[in-house]
């Protein structure tokens, strides 16, 4: 091969590489399906985005006129504040339902309200749910993008992107990191898009928790993926310690006593130094401080918690911008575009 065919061949390929990002990916239903570029993609395409948040205006016209639903069919603060935010920022109105105020209460079903937002003519919708698999049923009967906000056990692909960005802008890489994963992984849809997304990437997994919340097949998901039962042991070594909530509700199916947890699981002070100096402390938030977590591990300087919300915001905006706006994968990026004015 010829340079000159070779660089035509490398460029093809980076061209096929973001025509399939763009054509592909109608909606966002899940880490599992997307590939490494479409990961990288939307990473990279978030960056200009958090630099964005640092702009003393904070807002662009990129979706105006359009309407995004969001439709949280289970509680949320962050994730939908984060999504209406993103929304905002980039032009588009919203449409909110929410879940305690809503018709569901009186017993209509979920496709019924889906249609009923539909027939007010969005251009996109945000669902969380509590039932896995519910944004895919959703999706397969109506005509636009849908994004999942987290659905029951199953996904929450944003959290995962964004939690990838925070690691891969502290680290420098994702490839190959030494995650440990920690709490209730049987009842986590953050655990299992994390370990869908990281494992493609290489990373080795290490899972920690009470053997009634880790899933009998758990292996099954990821190559390099192994199931610690010591919390010193899994922590060994770790670039990074991902906390997951203890769901309170769950404690008592069946019974484990919150002070045996805090014993045997909660990150303390003492375990981070068993990872490597300067290892990043995630958590999704909700947090319950003294639980999971201790506070000074929370507060503490290797803790990303808030790093994570505000990449939340980045990396929606990217997903919206790409899957709602139906921006072309190479059009000039819209807030790189308004920091170079500003300069
Ligand atoms: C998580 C969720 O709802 O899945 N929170 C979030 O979206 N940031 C985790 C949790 O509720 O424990």
């Amino acid at each position: 091969m010829t340079a000159w065919t070779e660089w035509k061949a490398a460029a093809e390929a980076a061209e096929n590489v973001k025509e399939t990002v763009h054509q592909r990916l109608q909606h966002l239903l899940g880490i599992e399906p997307l590939t490494v570029e479409q990961v990288t993609f939307f990473l990279d395409q978030a960056k200009p985005f958090q630099e964005f948040q640092r702009h003393p205006l904070k807002k662009l016209a990129t979706l105006r006129g359009k309407t995004v639903a969001l439709a949280f069919f289970e509680a949320s603060t962050r994730t939908r504040i984060s999504f209406a935010t993103a929304a905002a920022r980039l032009g588009a109105d919203t449409m909110n339902l929410q879940a305690e105020s809503s018709s569901l209460k009186k017993g209509e079903s979920l496709i019924d309200t889906v249609r009923t937002l539909e027939a007010m003519r969005p251009d996109g919708i945000v669902i969380r749910h509590a039932a896995s698999g519910a944004p895919e049923f959703v999706a397969e009967r109506l005509g636009m993008p849908v994004l999942n906000a987290g659905d029951g056990s199953h996904e929450h692909p944003t959290q995962a992107l964004l939690d990838a960005l925070t690691i891969r802008d502290r680290l420098g890489r994702l490839q190959g990191v030494n995650i440990t994963i920690l709490g209730d992984i049987l009842h986590s849809r953050v655990a299992r898009s994390n370990i869908h997304l990281l494992s493609k990437f290489g990373a080795r997994i290490r899972i920690c928790g009470p053997a009634m919340w880790m899933p009998p097949m758990l292996e099954s998901l990821a190559p390099n993926l192994c199931r610690v039962p010591r919390v010193e042991e899994a922590i060994d070594g770790a670039d990074v310690i991902m906390v997951l909530r203890v769901q309170t509700e769950r404690l008592h199916e069946p019974a484990l006593a919150e002070s045996d947890y805090i014993l045997r699981y909660q990150l303390t002070p003492e375990r981070v130094r068993l990872a490597k100096p300067g290892a990043l402390v995630l958590h999704p938030g909700p947090m319950i401080r003294g639980l999971e977590i201790d506070p000074e591990v929370a507060d503490g300087p290797q803790s990303c918690v808030l790093e994570q919300v505000t990449n939340g915001l980045a990396v929606r905006m990217a997903l919206l911008y790409h899957l709602i706006g139906g921006a072309p994968a190479d059009a000039p990026h819209p807030a790189k575009e308004r920091l170079n004015a500003a300069d």
